[in-house]
């Protein structure tokens, strides 16, 4: 059977860490793109050495021009700049749209048939601007932002009621954004729904926390932002894609009327598997859910319409 091809563009600490995660998770050979000279060529030789101890075959390289990532099925982009502490991601708009811009561009004219999942912030509207420059169908292009922000919200609802995390299953919709809507309605504990085990005022403590959880790592590592558990959510996206899983995750997907947005890349439960995106999975909102969700879409859209002018 063929290996897949997974590029990596952007071979800072969240491209290199998901790199690495997918090689040990054996999913694909890897290619590391970094406009930086030598440094993704050092980074894959590394994780290259670090295979016979792990014990896989999934080569790794570096490359600084686009010709080494040719006929990839999965392109993962992660380039741009990074939030200092007190920025919000909506301040990178304008540096970042000119790099996924460009790199858009360029892996598409390498790898036309390829399944995209963007991580450059800020991240709904970095997909759009992708999804612009590549014409790709939805199917092919995503968002990664709904696995991190539930599964920082299953960590601290594990922490708070000391079990595992295995039994925290939870929804986060919405943009990667403040506005984000981390659903307690749907998030259970072992089966039982969290509401009934967490008293609301602390409940709403934790889902505060979620909202922040990218800024207070940000705070925390005065430079750069958080990357293991970002690089975690995109390996887990991956796998569902090259294992054809058909897994329901919560991902930055274009919606075409579902949940009452249209045109719009925003974070809602989505099936994937080989195809990629295949289709939207539809969850009953309640009346206060759904107007968060479209408020979080508002602050999307608004966004989207600054790229418009970009563009
Ligand atoms: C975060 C950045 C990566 O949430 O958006 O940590």
């Amino acid at each position: 059977m063929k290996k897949c091809k997974i590029t990596v563009v952007g071979a800072g600490n969240v491209g290199a860490t998901t790199g690495q995660r997918i090689a040990e998770m054996q999913l694909g050979d890897v290619v590391l793109v970094d406009i930086v000279e030598d440094m993704p060529q050092g980074k894959a030789l590394d994780l290259t050495q670090a295979a016979p101890v792990l014990g896989h075959d999934c080569a790794v390289t570096g490359s600084n021009g686009y010709e080494a990532t040719a006929g990839s099925d999965i392109v993962v982009i992660t380039s741009g700049i990074a939030r200092k502490p007190g920025m919000s991601r909506d301040d990178l708009l304008q540096t970042n749209v000119k790099i996924v811009k460009d790199v858009t561009s360029k892996i598409v004219a390498q790898s036309p048939d390829c399944i995209l999942i963007i991580v450059s912030n800020p991240l709904d509207a970095m997909t759009y601007v992708a999804h612009k420059v590549s014409g790709f169908p939805r199917e092919r292009i995503m968002g990664m932002a709904g696995v991190l922000d539930s599964a920082r919200f299953r960590a601290f609802i594990a922490m708070e009621l000391k079990v595992s995390v295995e039994n925290i299953h939870a929804f986060v919709l919405g943009g990667h954004g403040d506005s984000m809507v981390p659903s307690t309605r749907y998030t259970t504990v072992a089966g039982v729904p969290v509401e009934e085990l967490i008293p609301a005022d602390r409940l709403a403590q934790i889902v505060q926390r979620t909202r922040d959880g990218g800024a207070e790592i940000v705070k925390l590592l005065k430079s750069g932002s958080a990357y293991y558990a970002p690089a975690a959510a995109v390996a887990e996206m991956a796998e569902a894609i090259v294992r054809d899983k058909k897994k329901i995750l919560p991902v930055a997907a274009l919606c075409q009327g579902e949940y009452g947005v249209d045109g719009l890349f925003v974070g809602v439960p989505a099936k994937l598997g080989a195809k990629g995106m295949e289709g939207v999975f539809e969850i009953k909102l309640s009346g206060e859910e759904a107007a968060a969700l479209n408020k979080s879409a508002d602050a999307v859209e608004k966004l989207c319409r600054e790229v418009d002018a970009m563009l």
